[in-house]
């Protein structure tokens, strides 16, 4: 499939949008600087796979924001267990999530995985693996080009 281009310049901080590659939801989310500080305090021992070990994402991709702007976060949006799609709860202690401790995130209502907003997952739920990332690039401040 081609490259899908999306512009950022309207994406509100805290807010995500959704576009569309190779037939799959690719979610671009705008995350505040409290949102980065809480995904990045998280401790490990409250995530899977802190470090993204298992092959999910490009190898230019690192750190616990799992991106290449700290405030633009890019993820496949489909659960890692069976292909579910989760829902945008980013807001800590959002209701229906199941923990207390909730950093905000996404949750899959299917079988309840839960990942923070860095994609990763949260606690012990079926996803196996974090969120994919999938390849992009900025082609300028505002525009990504994914894939
Ligand atoms: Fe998401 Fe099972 S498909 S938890």
């Amino acid at each position: 499939g081609a490259p899908v281009k999306a512009d950022v310049s309207k994406l509100e901080p805290g807010q995500r949008m959704t576009v569309e590659w190779r037939g799959r939801p690719i979610w671009i989310l705008n995350r505040t600087p409290e949102m980065i500080e809480r995904t990045e305090a998280l401790g490990e021992d409250r995530l899977t796979d802190p470090d993204s070990t298992t092959p999910q994402q490009p190898g230019y991709i690192d750190g616990p924001l799992r991106s290449i702007k700290p405030e633009i976060g890019v993820l496949i949006g489909i659960c890692t267990h069976l292909g579910c799609s989760p829902l945008f709860k980013p807001e800590p202690n959002a209701e229906g999530v199941g923990v207390e401790d909730w950093p905000g995130g996404f949750f899959c209502p299917c079988h309840g995985s839960r990942f923070d907003l860095a994609g990763r997952v949260f606690r012990n739920v079926p996803a196996p693996i974090n969120l994919e990332v999938p390849p992009y690039r900025f082609e300028s401040d505002d525009v990504i080009v994914v894939g």
